[in-house]
């Protein structure tokens, strides 16, 4: 983070997206073929945590009206993002509230349908552990929780560059410098002839892979303070 006052999901905006494969439709259908009996889409409660500007969430809420959605994320800019596309949208089954997962009142009631993506990898332990203590406290019985992770042995490669990255940037506090040495760095790295060739083809693959990405998610996911595969 550049300035320790600031959350970096306020100094940055993380470009929120829907994210199809969360979507309770596909959820339900899982849970079928793994012989539960999950809440009908049409009339069910979803909960996303760090869900950002809540791009997701509205996605759904505008498809199923019948249903009830709430978001919780901890940075205040895009929840007030979130909650002005709300009040454009006159949306009434869609409520984003800022708040800390590790502070959050047990008042939320219980959900069929809880959502945590692109959170897991990048949070520390401590909120590693209470998403998953929220699903087992907040879900219904037949209840779904969509967890998404990093995992090893995979993300080595993507932790190797990340580390070089972090230390090629680690006199930057800029995030736009960070992300613009960041990618210079790689360029440089993919078009040296680095032996062993396996290693040189990581790099490679990694430099094509950011260099499609926007900025704002090459400094939230590869710059990050924590990406913690498992
Ligand atoms: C990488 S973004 C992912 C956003 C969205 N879920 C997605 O996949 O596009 C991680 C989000 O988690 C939020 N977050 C991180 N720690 C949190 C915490 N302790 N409590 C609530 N939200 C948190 C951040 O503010 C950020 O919006």
């Amino acid at each position: 983070m550049s300035n320790p006052e600031l959350n970096p999901y306020d100094e940055v905006a993380y470009p929120s997206l829907p994210i199809a494969h969360t979507h309770p439709d596909r959820l339900a259908t899982v849970g079928m073929h793994f012989g539960m009996r999950p809440a009908p889409v049409e009339r069910c409660r979803v909960l996303e945590l760090g869900c950002s500007s809540g791009a997701n969430l509205l996605a759904m809420a505008v498809g199923l009206p019948e249903s009830e959605f709430v978001g919780v994320d901890l940075a205040g800019k895009p929840i007030a993002r979130g909650k002005a596309m709300v009040e454009a949208l006159g949306l009434k089954n869609l409520t984003l509230r800022q708040a800390d997962l590790l502070e959050m009142a047990p008042d939320y009631g219980r959900f069929d349908y809880i959502i945590a993506h692109g959170l897991y990898t990048w949070v520390p332990a401590p909120v590693r552990e209470q998403i998953l203590a929220i699903c087992k406290a907040s879900l219904q019985p037949q209840g779904i929780a969509y967890v998404s992770y990093d995992a090893f042995p995979g993300s080595y490669s993507r932790m190797m560059v990340r580390e070089m990255m972090l230390f090629h940037n680690r006199d930057f506090h800029d995030p736009q410098r960070q992300t613009q040495q960041a990618i210079t760095l790689l360029k440089l790295l993919a078009n040296s002839h680095t032996e062993p060739e396996t290693y040189a083809k990581v790099v490679q693959d990694e430099f094509e892979r950011l260099s499609k990405r926007s900025k704002e998610a090459l400094y939230h996911d590869e710059l990050a303070e924590v990406f913690q595969p498992v």
